[in-house]
């Protein structure tokens, strides 16, 4: 799937994508530095009810949010993690086979992810648009 959206629209975006999801967990988020990855995954979480402050956990690793349907959503920013070895001592692999949402920044970072994940592209298309490319796993 392929979506352009500003912010204006990113709800509408968050929503088609959460659609296109169905249930499928673990979603790897490429951009580079602003590309608008925690933005994106602020307007999905806020779809799904989340209530809590949505941000980076660049430094904490790992986010825990709760949805309306009082489910768990993990948010990984994986950016300052050096390989596997510092991902799994943070936790990742129980959030990744834990059977909840888990949406991952920089994942390039490590090579523990599961094949099966969705993998999001986005990328900067002027200063307030972005586009998102999304591949299903086959
Ligand atoms: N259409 C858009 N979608 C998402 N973000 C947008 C859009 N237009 C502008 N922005 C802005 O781009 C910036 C994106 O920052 P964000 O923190 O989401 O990027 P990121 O990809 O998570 O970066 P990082 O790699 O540092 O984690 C924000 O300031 C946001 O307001
Ligand atoms: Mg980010």
């Amino acid at each position: 799937m392929e979506l352009i959206f500003s912010l204006a629209d990113i709800e509408i975006a968050a929503e088609e994508f959460i659609h296109f999801l169905k249930d499928r967990t673990v979603v790897a988020f490429h951009g580079n530095l602003g590309a608008g990855k925690t933005t994106f995954i602020k307007a999905i979480c806020k779809q799904l009810g989340v209530k809590e402050n949505v941000s980076s956990p660049t430094f904490s690793i790992i986010n825990q949010y709760t949805t309306a349907n009082n489910k768990s959503i993990f948010h990984i920013d994986l950016y300052r993690i050096k390989d596997n070895e510092e991902a799994v001592s943070a936790g990742v692999e129980e959030c990744i086979y834990s059977g909840d949402l888990c949406f991952i920044e920089w994942p390039e970072r490590v090579c523990m992810l599961p094949a099966d994940r969705v993998n999001v592209f986005i990328d900067t298309i002027s200063e307030r648009k972005r586009k998102l490319m999304c591949k299903l796993p086959s």
